[in-house]
């Protein structure tokens, strides 16, 4: 038996009534314990990068050392340096903050959450320089400019389920323009998204994990092109679903070694429920009806 709370997967009209920070939390705020089983120490919650894009030459054959490729990856795409102040919206467990602040020697690393459970640990780490707020990206306001800025992972949910592509676009503008009012101009602004590939937008919406991860609409490459073309320049560009793949085969085995702990601490469902979501994404990476983006923007 569970000693913890049980684990209760919500159905589809329950995930359509959720706001933003309810879908956040329901998905995020399922004990930071639990997460650390499977993910690397960091607790990096997105794709790792295994391999450089051009020349396909390996950078990591584990998941540690591919997760701070990645976090390595993004600090120099947004020119990360001593003195920098830095954003990162969607920080998760905050291991880009950290790094930023003492491997970069930042002196502020701004992280914006919707999840209390990462906020709470960004909080006891008290890393010095670092800040993270519960707080909407579409509500921040910043009180000085930022030199850089970087988000992996949290543009999947700021559009809707069943959205219209323009409406998509329309709420990715709306984000790109919020960014620019707190940038420098000239400062770079690095994000890593999971993107919609060989798929048709119907498919795309019929086919959307409503109970894994509610009010969330994956985008198409050219939805956040168009969504940014205002108020940034598209510098750079790379795009491989294989970095995903090879992320969830690492978490499918860290979790599925950890089987044991986790039903008998949360239960059987919570276990079950997991593990599906990482296999059913682990095949749309293989497949490539998702790939990974990571896309370097120039504030105009
Ligand atoms: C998949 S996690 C990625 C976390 C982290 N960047 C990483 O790579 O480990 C998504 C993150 O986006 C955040 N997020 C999603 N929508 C957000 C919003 N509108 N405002 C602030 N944070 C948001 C979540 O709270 C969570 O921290």
């Amino acid at each position: 038996m569970a000693d913890q709370a049980e684990f209760t997967p919500a159905d589809v009209e329950d995930a359509r009534k959720m706001d933003r920070g309810e879908a956040i939390q329901y998905h995020y705020d399922n004990d930071t314990r639990f997460f650390a089983l499977w993910l690397d120490k960091a607790l990096n919650y997105s794709s790792a990068r295994w391999f450089d894009p051009l020349s396909g030459a390996q950078l990591a054959t584990d998941l540690a050392t591919a997760q701070r490729e990645k976090v390595q990856y993004h600090l120099d795409a947004a020119k990360v340096e001593r003195g920098s102040r830095l954003m990162d919206i969607g920080c998760g467990w905050g291991a880009v903050l950290n790094e930023a602040v003492t491997g970069r020697g930042a002196t502020y690393a701004l992280g914006l959450t919707l999840s209390e459970d990462q906020k709470a640990h960004i909080d006891a780490k008290a890393w010095p320089g670092v800040e993270v707020r519960l707080e909407d990206a579409f509500k921040f306001k910043a009180d000085e400019p930022f030199d850089a800025a970087i988000s992996i992972g949290a543009f999947e949910h700021f559009a809707k389920p069943n959205m219209p592509t323009d409406e998509k676009i329309a709420v990715y503008a709306e984000f790109f323009g919020r960014m620019a009012e707190h940038l420098k101009q000239g400062a770079r602004f690095s994000l890593q998204t999971i993107v919609w590939e060989d798929v048709s937008f119907e498919w795309s919406n019929e086919t959307l994990p409503e109970t894994i991860f509610p009010q969330s609409s994956i985008p198409y490459i050219e939805e956040v092109i168009a969504g940014a073309a205002q108020t940034f320049r598209l510098q750079y560009l790379e795009n491989d679903p294989k970095h995903y793949q090879l992320t969830l085969e690492a978490w499918i085995a860290n979790f599925k070694a950890q089987r044991e702990t986790i039903e008998n601490q949360w239960g059987e469902e919570k276990y079950r429920f997991f593990l599906d979501y990482l296999r059913y994404s682990r095949l749309a990476f293989t497949r490539r009806k998702n790939s990974l983006s990571r896309f370097v923007f120039l504030r105009r």
